[in-house]
């Protein structure tokens, strides 16, 4: 039996933002209306379907190439995105006054009947992708595109998003080599990237990081106080530490600004002013930390982040008129392929220990701490 033709798909962006998400939405747009298609997008993850009453204009819009003009090198989603509320655990008031989890995939998957949806573009992480791949084993035609700045999301070389924060960092690391070199401090600047450390790793290295710590590698904070000791001995002054946030010391745990709850994963933070106050005490020497946080986030979309976006936009569109589902799209240099949602959903891509970067980090005798 051949799968029915599509005439309206919807397109939906959730957990944290990345830049690139807007050019993903332009490809996806343009890409339909090539085909003849209506795409329709839905705000704030599901929320647009899950809450109508909370949007004036409605929950879910149609979207024409026109409205998606010069968008592509923006920062953000115009479409919005939430990273609490998996509508799989949905966080509900239960009639005892309790707060629950209540599976809210039925209401997703009605309005798409009721509204002649034929299809579903998933835009996210590890989170939204496995919502994705749920909604697909229910029998929502879903083709998934892979987006975080952390890049943890297996199977794909890389995600969008992922080259600017590096970018960004790696610049920030430039100019706090200056002011932390006049003073002979020690700099210490913790990096998102939850429990990977590919934003560590690649703009520790691009930006000339003294040492790098990973949550991959749990670090020895004694031999971190040395390598900072031996610099000052042979000269120099200064270190630049990069610290991922969710970097844990051997034998200790990550930090955390706040804990899981309902609705909600735990947020990381705070590991790199611990790191800070522990080398001030071990090292005598002045340390500093600067948090790049969400600035990670933002801004407009390298050239890569944009080109990548916008490929994987199409591509996505290119599944679905082939009759795809359950399937993300991802870059395999040089070219795009598919790879079964199920084969996504739930895994993290760490960095792994036999990388040619993490050697490439000792080679140039950064310290890993480890
Ligand atoms: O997008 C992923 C991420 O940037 C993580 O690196 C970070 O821990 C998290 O988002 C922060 O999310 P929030 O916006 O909820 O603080």
């Amino acid at each position: 039996m051949s799968t029915p033709a599509i005439r309206r798909i919807a397109i939906c962006t959730g957990g944290g933002d990345a830049p690139g998400l807007n050019a993903v939405i332009r490809a996806v747009v343009v890409a339909s209306a090539q085909r003849g298609w209506e795409c329709h997008g839905i705000r704030d993850g599901f929320n647009g379907i899950l809450f109508p009453e909370r949007y004036v204009q409605g929950g879910v819009q149609r979207l024409t190439p026109a409205m998606v003009q010069g968008i592509a090198h923006t920062g953000g989603t115009v479409l919005g995105t939430t990273n609490r509320g998996v509508p799989l655990h949905f966080p509900t008031l239960l009639p005892d006054g309790s707060m629950g989890e209540v599976d809210r995939s039925r209401d997703i998957l009605d309005y798409f009947a009721q509204h002649q949806l034929d299809a579903l573009v998933s835009v996210g992480g590890d989170g939204s992708l496995s919502i994705a791949h749920a909604l697909h084993q229910k029998g929502l035609r879903v083709v998934g595109v892979p987006k975080t700045i952390d890049n943890d999301l297996d199977k794909t070389v890389t995600t969008f998003g992922f080259d600017t924060a590096v970018g960004f960092a790696t610049n920030c690391l430039d100019r706090l080599h200056s002011t932390a070199e006049s003073h002979h401090r020690v700099m210490v600047v913790e990096v998102m990237g939850r429990y990977a450390g590919w934003i560590a790793l690649h703009a520790g290295i691009a930006g000339n990081a003294h040492a790098i710590l990973l949550p991959e590698l749990p670090f020895d904070l004694d031999l971190l106080a040395s390598h900072i000791q031996l610099r000052e001995a042979e000269g120099h002054a200064y270190t630049m530490v990069v610290v991922a946030e969710g970097a844990t010391p051997r034998g200790g745990h990550t930090v955390l600004q706040e804990a899981a709850h309902i609705g909600q994963a735990e947020r990381l933070g705070g590991m790199g002013e611990q790191v800070a106050h522990a080398l001030q005490r071990q090292t005598g020497k002045e340390a500093r930390i600067v948090v790049l946080g969400h600035l990670l986030r933002g801004g407009s979309p390298t050239a890569f982040d944009r080109l990548a976006a916008l490929r994987f936009g199409a591509a996505a569109v290119r599944a679905l008129e082939a009759g795809m589902s359950g399937v993300m799209v991802a870059l395999a240099y040089p070219n795009v392929n598919y790879v079964a949602l199920a084969d996504v959903a739930g895994r993290m891509k760490a960095v792994p220990l036999d990388s040619d970067t993490l050697q490439t980090a000792r080679d140039l005798g950064i310290c890993l701490g480890a």
